[in-house]
């Protein structure tokens, strides 16, 4: 059969790990897919050092879309415009396109899945969330048959080996970082992953494709990890927590949740297993329960694996992935109303009556407290920190507590809130 022919944007990381993966397992995909794989032209801003498998070299990225050697754009450049503008050319001139762009996907999604179906393309997008694990295909695919309620995951690597660290080394995040720069797992401008934007866009994908919601990177609440610290860390262990950067999207009976943040995990569920650049993710559904998927979460050859799965489905004439819009749009829960348990570390004056105040005052909000950790012995300054754990409550409620236990003269410093998830049931 006619070879499915591509052409490929970008000739980075992934870019590479496809070419990689082609010339070393080339025979295997083609006799999966019915017909071999082929590049007939690169295009990127500069050439390299790299074997193309025959295929040509142009810095001229749009003449993607008019080589009518060209069948499947595959879009491995990353950044915004030049990237939207190259997805948004080659499905308006009807070729499909795979791409692992997350971030023109959690901004664009919509118009660029309305803009395949019109033309009736194949708009594959393993990639783009949690690199060599097929959470996509899981969710479109596999799991398809099931009602999910709910998607949890460990979907930033940076992130993951950080807290990882910081948990098994005692280390303070900067230290944490700095590993992770020197290992090539951060980059030099760490915001993108550890002020959890990375995570959002690629959260804000599962919910569009686990809810039908719009694809939406506004609409997900995001918060770093740049103020977790190591005792944080070692308190949480002591009540039998470990502190993960999670995505969460939820369907509750108010709406859709979706929110970054680092959280309490239990030690005993699953996904506080998931260490070092690992990456996890929670899918439950009505008819399978929870389905864990864990694996490398990025790295060149991993993702390289999934935009080629992409390629194999197109290959054989399917469309690789099915966003469905729903009918009715669910409602978005503001963040104010989400309902979660939270960890407190409160700095406060080693004094009589001082945790019964705050207790008081949690009272008063109708926050029950679960567990509690009161130091004996001041650290420093007659400092002691108060750690409590609360019964679930929403956020609106437990911010206004917040102000009222910094307003005690005897709260004398920043109050740590971390939300705690059981994901149970
Ligand atoms: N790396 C991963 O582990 C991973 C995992 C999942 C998803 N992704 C996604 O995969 C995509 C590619 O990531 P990557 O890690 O391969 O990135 P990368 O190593 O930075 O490679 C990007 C390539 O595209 C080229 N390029 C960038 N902008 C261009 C433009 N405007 N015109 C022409 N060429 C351009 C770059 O040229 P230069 O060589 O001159 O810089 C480079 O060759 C991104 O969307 C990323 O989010 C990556």
């Amino acid at each position: 059969m006619r070879p499915l022919s591509i052409g490929v944007a970008g000739l980075g990381n992934v870019a590479q790990g496809v070419l990689a993966l082609l010339r070393e397992n080339g025979a295997l995909i083609a006799a999966r897919a019915g017909r071999p794989i082929a590049v007939a032209v690169v295009a990127s801003r500069r050439a390299k050092d790299v074997d193309l498998l025959g295929a040509d070299f142009t810095t001229d990225v749009g003449s993607l879309v008019k080589r009518n050697d060209v069948d499947v754009v595959v879009e491995l450049m990353g950044g915004e415009d030049a990237a939207l503008s190259l997805v948004e050319s080659a499905l308006d001139a009807g070729k499909p396109v795979v791409t692992a762009n997350k971030a023109i996907l959690a901004a664009h999604g919509d118009r660029l899945f309305e803009l395949a179906a019109r033309g009736e393309v194949a708009m594959g997008i393993e990639a783009s969330v949690a690199g060599g694990i097929p959470v996509i295909a899981a969710l479109t695919r596999s799991l398809v048959a099931n009602d999910i309620d709910r998607v949890v995951g460990i979907i930033n690597g940076t992130c993951n080996f950080i807290l990882t660290g910081m948990s098994s080394r005692g280390e303070r995040f900067d230290a944490a970082l700095a590993q992770a720069q020197e290992l090539g797992y951060a980059e030099a401008d760490p915001h993108f992953d550890v002020g959890g934007v990375d995570a959002a866009h690629k959260l804000a994908i599962l919910a569009a494709l686990a809810f039908g919601v719009p694809f939406s990177r506004d609409a997900v609440y995001t918060e770093g990890i740049t103020e977790v610290t190591p005792e944080d860390i070692a308190y949480a262990r002591e009540l039998g927590y470990c502190i993960k950067q999670l995505g969460i999207a939820r369907r509750t009976p108010a709406g859709i949740e979706t929110r970054v943040h680092p959280t309490l995990v239990p030690l005993d569920n699953m996904l506080a297993s998931a260490s070092g650049v690992m990456n996890a993710v929670e899918l439950h559904g009505n008819a399978t329960g929870s389905v864990l998927l864990h694996g490398p979460g990025a790295g060149g050859r991993a993702t390289a694996s999934a935009v080629l799965a992409d390629l194999v489905s197109i290959a054989r004439g399917e469309r690789p992935v099915a966003y469905t819009p729903a009918a009715t749009v669910p409602a978005r829960v503001a963040m104010t109303d989400v309902v979660t348990a939270a960890y407190l570390r409160i700095p406060a004056i080693d004094q009589p009556g001082v945790f019964a105040r705050i207790a008081t005052i949690l009272s008063e909000h109708g926050i029950s407290i679960e567990g509690a950790i009161q130091r004996e012995r001041a650290i420093a300054d007659r400092k002691v920190p108060i750690v409590v754990l609360t019964q679930p409550v929403p956020e609106g409620e437990m911010n206004r507590a917040l102000d009222a236990l910094a307003a005690l003269p005897a709260v004398v410093g920043p109050i740590r809130r971390i939300r705690v998830e059981h994901l149970d049931g």
